[in-house]
């Protein structure tokens, strides 16, 4: 192995990623006196959050009636009877909190005529626990809510004096008898590699939308976090639900936000249908994400797509007065001039369902501590690893997540990991020495990488995955297309072992980090298709034709998936149903939640 010069730093907390749940745990961890490092491999202001658009949810009754146990039952519903009852009703609860403290942070949401933040529909979210009219919960910044949200978080943990490694790539977790003991990063700038060692490492790495052709995810959504976590020998959870986000842009995929619907825009078909009112009766182009997605692949597949090759849909903005573009969805209406050459007043944008987030991710409790189940105990806690955000699964958004409870689940569980560093971080003991085998180990497999001199380019190798994961784990998925996407999956990591990296030095090294990034997508995929291949039912996000029913007495159950090589080991773990407080307590009527037909 080459010599590396390495650099070591000791802090109570690291956290890796900078996002909108890696800030908020960041600037919780700092605020209560915790030393605090946040290594990420973008500036801060940078990461994925910048691009959320529509909003966030919380109960706030700005609006019009509403309360936490609606915006409980919503989140049930939409995660089709898969989320952890107990997680839910902390996100429920925590939110209305947790969105003033970012309105105290600074965060400039867009008001009301009174002076309150301004919240817009959003597809699922409802009154009276499904039975009233959809509610006002959704609280916005325009349609740059991310961005107000992970300027201010980041300013606020520059305050708190949390410290702050950009453009650091963190390559492996270093585990020490049992527990999480820091982890090693390569400096982009100038190759020098960096040892953290910490009492706690917080996992805010984000999803994994890369792993397909099509996504809404920027190309840093490499889900690096979960490919350090099956390196370590430890499962991810619910990796077969992928959402479909209704309105990526033709051709671009770029992000155009529930928002638009929110705001009362429209889809049609190519005979100038709503075709939503015949799908979804009630609540139309505001059913949940799953739903419109698979509706709008239906009407393309029954020969209803509009364009040239019948292959996408029409959102319609133009009958919106143009101030309230304006005001409310500057943003989109710029994306739709630049990415489909449309005016949004004179001309429907051009859509098409595209891969928007992950569901699934690192299993942990609603404290964001990482779980490592055995069948004695499901929800053992695996010491000194959290995770947070995207990258985690707490399970809250179970087989299908609410749009704009993203951005509340940052918020929400990156601030519970904070409180919960602040129960068990040992302020007094020593910081975990250098462990120097697992350093050891991980450069031995950077170095593998760096000197990569098989016959596969890098891009060439994504390409496949990417086209793969798109083509066989799809909107609608079936027996033969997941198997035959099993298939290629386990050739296609195999080839891991063939790459060819051309730049074999360490600054700014983008073929070698692209590489590493691939190295992190693959067993994100290969989970993904394994776990979606063995369950054979539909669920949420999860739409198999062979098996078009839920089935709760069968699959009411999480997946676990361990990842080794190009071959994955699947288990299951129960889903949480009891929730944190009874209806005695004050917490919800249990009836109200009770599985039944999910219809909108
Ligand atoms: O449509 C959107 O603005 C996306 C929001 C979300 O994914 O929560």
């Amino acid at each position: 192995m080459a010599a590396y010069e390495i650099q070591t730093h000791d802090y109570d907390v690291v956290v890796v990623g900078a996002g909108g749940a890696g800030l908020r745990a960041t600037l919780g961890m700092a605020e209560q006196g915790l030393r605090t490092a946040c290594v990420t491999k973008v500036f801060p202001t940078r990461s994925h959050t910048v691009a959320a658009q529509g909003g966030i949810a919380a109960s706030l009754s700005n609006m019009g009636p509403d309360n936490w146990q609606w915006h409980m039952y919503d989140t049930v519903k939409g995660s089709d009877w898969l989320g952890d009852t107990d997680a839910m009703e902390y996100l429920a609860r925590e939110a209305p909190k947790a969105v003033y403290e970012l309105e105290h942070y600074g965060v400039p949401f867009s008001r009301t005529e009174e002076g309150t933040i301004y919240q817009r529909p959003f597809g699922g979210h409802t009154t009276e626990f499904g039975e009233g009219p959809p509610v006002q919960r959704t609280c916005a910044a325009a349609d740059r809510t991310g961005h107000a949200i992970l300027h201010t978080l980041y300013g606020q943990s520059l305050k708190h004096n949390a410290e702050f490694f950009i453009e650091y790539f963190a390559l492996d977790l270093i585990l020490t008898d049992g527990r999480c003991t820091g982890v090693v990063c390569w400096k982009l700038d100038d190759g020098s590699i960096h040892v953290f060692n910490a009492k706690t490492t917080v996992l805010a790495t984000g999803g994994y939308g890369r792993a397909y052709f099509s996504a809404t995810s920027a190309h840093t959504c490499t889900g690096d976090g979960g490919g350090m976590v099956a390196r370590a020998g430890l499962p991810l959870q619910d990796m077969e639900f992928v959402q479909f986000h209704p309105t990526g842009i033709y051709g671009s995929g770029c992000l155009i936000t529930e928002g638009a619907r929110g705001e009362g825009g429209y889809l049609t078909n190519s005979e100038g249908e709503r075709f939503m009112e015949r799908y979804a009766p009630t609540y139309k182009d505001l059913a949940s994400r799953d739903v419109v997605s698979r509706c709008i692949t239906i009407e393309i597949r029954e020969g209803r797509g509009v364009g040239e090759d019948s292959d996408h849909m029409h959102l319609n903005l133009m009958h919106l007065p143009p101030e309230a573009l304006h005001e409310r969805l500057p943003g989109i209406s710029e994306s739709a001039r630049i990415f489909a050459g449309v005016d949004v007043t004179k001309d429907p944008i051009p859509i098409l369902p595209t891969v928007h987030y992950n569901m699934g991710g690192i299993p942990t409790n609603y404290w964001g501590e990482v779980l490592n189940p055995t069948q004695d105990d499901p929800d053992a806690v695996f010491p000194g690893l959290m995770a947070v955000g995207e990258a985690g699964c707490a399970s809250v958004h179970g087989a299908n997540r609410l749009g704009s409870n993203s951005l509340i689940d940052l918020v929400v569980f990156g601030r519970a990991a904070a409180i919960r560093a602040g129960q068990v971080v040992d302020r007094e003991g020593g910081v975990p020495a250098t462990n120097q085998a697992e350093v050891d180990r991980a450069l031995d497999r950077f170095d593998r990488f760096r000197h990569a001199d098989g016959g596969t380019p890098t891009a060439d190798l994504r390409d496949q995955m990417q086209r793969t994961m798109q083509q066989d784990a799809a909107v609608f998925r079936t027996d033969e297309t997941l198997a035959d996407g099993v298939e290629k999956m386990r050739a296609i990591a195999a080839k891991l072992d063939d790459l060819h990296v051309t730049d074999r030095s360490l600054i700014w090294n983008s073929d070698l980090m692209e590489t590493l990034e691939l190295t992190n997508l693959m067993p994100n995929a290969l989970a993904t298709i394994f776990a979606a291949e063995a369950r054979k039912e539909s669920r949420g996000a999860h739409a198999h034709e062979d098996y078009p029913e839920r089935d709760d007495a069968n699959w009411r159950k999480h997946s676990l998936a361990w990842v080794e090589g190009n071959e994955v080991k699947l288990d299951y773990r129960p889903v949480h149903v009891d929730p944190l407080t009874t209806q005695d307590e004050g917490g919800i009527d249990m009836t109200k939640i009770a599985p039944k037909k999910r219809v909108y």
